[in-house]
């Protein structure tokens, strides 16, 4: 097969992940003989150092005629604290999400053995979860009319929705329902939020379309504790824009580490794959970071393309490198693996088609592994 592929690796420890993601990515295409030709684009801090704009409307162009889009992170620490800003990095991926449309974020929640132990919640809760978000990602809050009043006294965010905005989003929904458990819940707050009331009319009307599926309502606070208390319980979540970026990362509470959560955008076009974690600046340079995020992404770009041998391949690889503890400091404080030495193992299972024998004490003395 071939495929177009644009790669964003932004800032911070954005392009030592999306390094391993490509390494793994020609292992996989290696081994199924398929042809991806990438082409490299600067996004976020990196963009407004080169050219002052978060991202040009030449890459917007690029990415838009590409069959997929590679992203690793946008944001710097010089931005974080200075409200004043006009130009943000973070402006960089907004734009990029609704000039392509991107309008549904999905994000698997998976619980595995090791980063199990990671987390601070108790095994008897996280373990066998098993659940999948997905986020309206196109509008609300972060789209809605902003404003700073003169004096600087007063300022605005708009919360709008429309029912088609919510409606495209819901289908989503419903068809990975109806592929999953049959369960959909709708995570709002409905009692204070008019834009709540409207989602619940449209799922609450999409639900006929759907008998089979049984689908449910939460509060968002309430979701908040329900999460973290019985996480077991959720199978798909549906929410707006940003109820969803701030229970997705709540969730990786679940899973040990922010390094665990790959995410895929679908819009009308092209679709674009990255991790839900942030640039993270302080580890940037230092090939700390953990690349299974990335690496994630990439399985859930096979899957978008239907070519779902592939996508197993690399969460089949992930989870080796998982048990074998071939694992960042993030997942394994006292005994670990640089990024990019975890990222060459993974391809190096991929390649040799999950057929690799590998000594981990050689493999801890020694500074290359192929
Ligand atoms: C995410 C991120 C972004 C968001 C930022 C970087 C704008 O937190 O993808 O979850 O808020 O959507
Ligand atoms: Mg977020």
């Amino acid at each position: 097969m071939k495929k177009k592929i644009t790669v964003l690796p932004g800032d911070g420890i954005g392009p030592e992940v999306v390094n391993q993601a490509l390494k793994v990515m020609k292992a996989v295409n290696y081994v199924y003989g398929h042809q991806f030709d990438c082409t490299t684009e600067l996004i976020g801090a990196c963009s407004i150092d080169a050219t002052g704009s978060p991202i040009t409307q030449d890459v917007i162009t690029t990415c838009s005629k590409s069959d997929a889009i590679i992203l690793g992170a946008v944001g710097d620490l010089k931005y974080d604290n200075n409200p004043g800003l006009a130009v943000r990095p973070e402006q960089g991926l907004l734009e990029l999400r609704k000039s392509l449309e991107l309008y549904a974020n999905v994000r698997p929640i998976v619980t595995y053995e090791l980063s199990n132990t990671c987390s601070p919640l108790k095994p008897e809760i996280i373990d066998g979860v098993d659940m999948v978000i997905i986020r309206e990602l196109t509008g609300g809050l972060y789209f809605g009319k902003k404003h700073l009043s003169e004096d600087g006294q007063r300022a605005t965010d708009l919360c709008v929705y429309t029912k088609d905005e919510i409606n495209r989003v819901a289908k989503v929904a419903f068809e990975l329902s109806m592929k999953r458990r049959k369960r959909l819940l709708l995570i709002d707050k409905a009692n204070v939020l008019e834009t709540s009331r409207l989602w619940r009319t449209c799922i609450e009307d999409m639900s006929r379309q759907y008998p089979q599926v049984e689908v449910d309502y939460m509060f968002v606070d309430n979701a908040a504790m329900q999460l973290m208390r019985n996480p077991r319980q959720f199978d798909v979540i549906l929410t707006e824009n940003m109820f969803g970026d701030i229970v997705s990362d709540q969730c990786s509470i679940i899973t040990g580490s922010m390094g665990m959560l790959p995410s895929a955008s679908i819009g009308k076009h092209s679709a674009l794959f990255e991790p839900i974690h942030g640039s993270y600046p302080q580890a940037a340079n230092k090939d700390i970071a953990n690349p299974f995020a990335a690496i994630l992404s990439v399985a859930m770009m096979y899957e978008h393309f239907e070519l779902y041998e592939e996508s197993e391949l690399i969460k089949k690889s992930v989870e080796w490198a998982l048990n074998e503890e071939f694992v960042t400091p993030d997942l394994n404080s006292t005994d670990h693996f640089s990024c990019s030495k975890v990222g060459d193992l993974v391809s190096l299972f991929i390649q040799e088609n999950g057929e690799v024998r590998l000594n981990r004490d050689n493999l801890m003395l020694s500074g290359s592994i192929i």
